[in-house]
């Protein structure tokens, strides 16, 4: 898709465009991305970022998740130093203008930072160059998006904001939340996901530099069960943006019941259970391309991937069969090599449980093809398993499987009726040429982003609002035209309770 689609013109906000990123395919230009971001520097290193000046506790290292090296070290935020921070922090005072103009200095540093930002988005999260270049465009979209907005603001900043973030989109989510709290005139006190402390501390010393009071944004790297529980039970703090897991959600929202004020909202984007239908009137040769890069890019890694495949059935042995060879062409390996399409799954903890389950669907006669594995860092090679129907997945598996079911010509509503009862609500998708059909399952089916004869990940800020429902998150949608204002202390609409 065109990443310049969201210009100021359109539905959402005003005197605005889209980062243009880089074309990667334009081959001196992706020459020249790759010489830049091996230039970019030593192994980094993550400090807590706050208003105190507090010893740093020791430093502990930072796995590359595709060599298993070292790719820096951390200092973890002691219990201290959260406590000077959550006491130090501040809202942002600065006028509306001020808020706005920095937030796209933030945007402008990061765009001319694009090599170092690609350096640790590979040894630190694993990213191939591709996703890379994405994930760097969508987090300076958002910067961009939201400063766009702050000016339509009519209500003042809640007070303190606690943003806790995913290891899966570690600069462009981690950016998201912290731009959207800003925007409003918050102070916020991020904490990024364990996996990735050092693109986050990168960042934030971006945004710092760019004249973001250290007082109105803070860093404090750590683990969930204690900086991450410190910062969600804390009657000072007045929100919490929270990415991850939708058993991570719960944690959080009990402990903020017990602790905050009953009206502290929770802004949480959590997992999917996500599907796709593809009849027999699809285009097999685009609808194949669309399953394997909704399935297996990013190593499934994406909140948004496809995780069930609804095939009708008397498509189903062809399609299968182009899917198996398209699966054949996908290069597995170092995301540092550019030929790299797939890199590792984050580490060892994510690795288990998703070779645990191919493993039974293989030993049940399910498995319909595994590519094989590399040797060395987190790797998996993509799968293909068979289920009778999404009912019997009982949760997301965060990594390069794909389940496949097939049903009768007559049983679509059925098939609707199924992913609909999973509960979960985040991304769909659908192949078919039959106008009628399209609009009636886009009429039935429950879910934030529903996509049409295309793959279902990569939403564009300002065009594709992201996020779900049901157990996949309470929006309002990111990069959409309500999220900022649900940082402010706006009254609460009812479908935003
Ligand atoms: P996770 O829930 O394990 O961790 C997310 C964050 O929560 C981390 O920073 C972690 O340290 C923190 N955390 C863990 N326990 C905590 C606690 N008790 N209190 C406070 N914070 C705590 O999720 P993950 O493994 O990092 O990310 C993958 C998940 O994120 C998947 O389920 C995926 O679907 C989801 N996700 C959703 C979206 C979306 O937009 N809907 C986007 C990306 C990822
Ligand atoms: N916004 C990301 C996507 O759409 C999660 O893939």
């Amino acid at each position: 898709e065109n990443p310049a689609i969201a210009r100021g013109t359109g539905l959402f906000t005003p005197e605005r465009e889209n980062s243009r990123g880089h074309d990667i395919a334009d081959r001196p230009a992706r020459d020249g991305l790759l010489a830049a971001r091996l230039d970019a520097g030593a192994a980094p290193k993550a400090v807590p970022l706050i208003v105190a000046d507090l010893e740093n506790g020791p430093a502990e290292p930072v796995e590359n998740p595709a060599t298993l090296a070292p790719a820096g070290s951390v200092h973890q935020a002691s219990a201290a130093q959260v406590e000077a921070a959550i006491a130090a922090a501040q809202p942002w005072s600065q006028p509306a203008s001020a808020r706005a103009e920095t937030l796209r200095r933030v945007a402008d540093l990061y765009e001319a930072d694009t090599p170092a930002l690609l350096a640790l988005l590979a040894s630190e999260s694993g990213k191939t160059l591709a996703d890379a270049v994405a994930e760097i465009r969508e987090a300076v979209d958002f910067l961009r998006y939201y400063a766009a907005q702050i000016t339509t603001l009519r209500h003042p900043p809640r007070g303190i904001f606690t943003a806790i973030s995913p290891w899966n989109f570690p600069l462009a989510i981690f950016t998201g939340q912290i731009a959207a709290a800003l925007a409003a005139g918050n102070g916020v006190l991020a904490k990024p996901a364990e996996q990735t402390p050092l693109i986050a501390h990168h960042a934030v010393a971006l945004m710092h530099r760019a004249g973001v009071p250290v007082a109105a944004l803070q860093l404090l790297p750590g683990d969930g069960a204690s900086v991450g529980a410190a910062l969600t039970s804390d009657a000072r703090i007045s929100g919490v943006v929270f990415t991850g897991s939708t058993e991570t959600a719960k944690l959080i929202r009990r402990a903020m019941a017990e602790k905050m004020a009953p009206t502290a909202p929770l802004i949480a984007e959590t997992g999917g259970l996500n599907a796709m239908v593809v009849d027999s009137t699809a285009l097999p040769e685009q609808a194949v391309r669309d399953i394997v890069t909704s399935a297996f890019q990013s190593a499934g890694q994406r909140c948004s991937a496809l995780r069930c495949l609804y095939l009708q059935e008397d498509i189903a042995g062809p399609v299968l069969e182009m899917l198996s060879g398209a699966m054949d062409e996908l290069a597995l390996g170092n995301p540092a090599e550019i030929e790299t399409d797939i890199g590792p799954v984050i580490d060892l903890e994510a690795a288990g449980p998703i070779r645990a389950h191919i493993a039974k669907a293989a030993s049940e006669g399910r498995l319909i093809k595994q590519l094989p594995t590399p040797e060395g860092g987190h790797f998996i090679g993509p799968a293909m398993l068979r289920v009778g129907s999404i009912a019997e997945m009982k949760q997301e598996i965060f990594g390069p499987v794909l389940h496949v079911a097939t049903f009768p010509a007559d049983a679509l509503d059925k098939v609707v009726a199924e992913i609909n009862a999973t509960g979960y609500g985040l991304t769909f998708g659908l192949h078919s040429r039959i106008a009628s059909r399209i609009q009636s399952v886009a009429g039935k089916i429950h879910a934030g982003n529903a996509y049409v004869n295309r793959n279902q990940i990569g939403a564009v800020v300002g065009s594709q609002p992201f996020g779900g429902e049901g157990l996949s998150g309470t929006g309002p949608k990111a990069g959409g035209p309500e999220y900022v204002a649900r940082f402010t202390a706006a009254p609460v609409t009812e479908t935003q309770a």
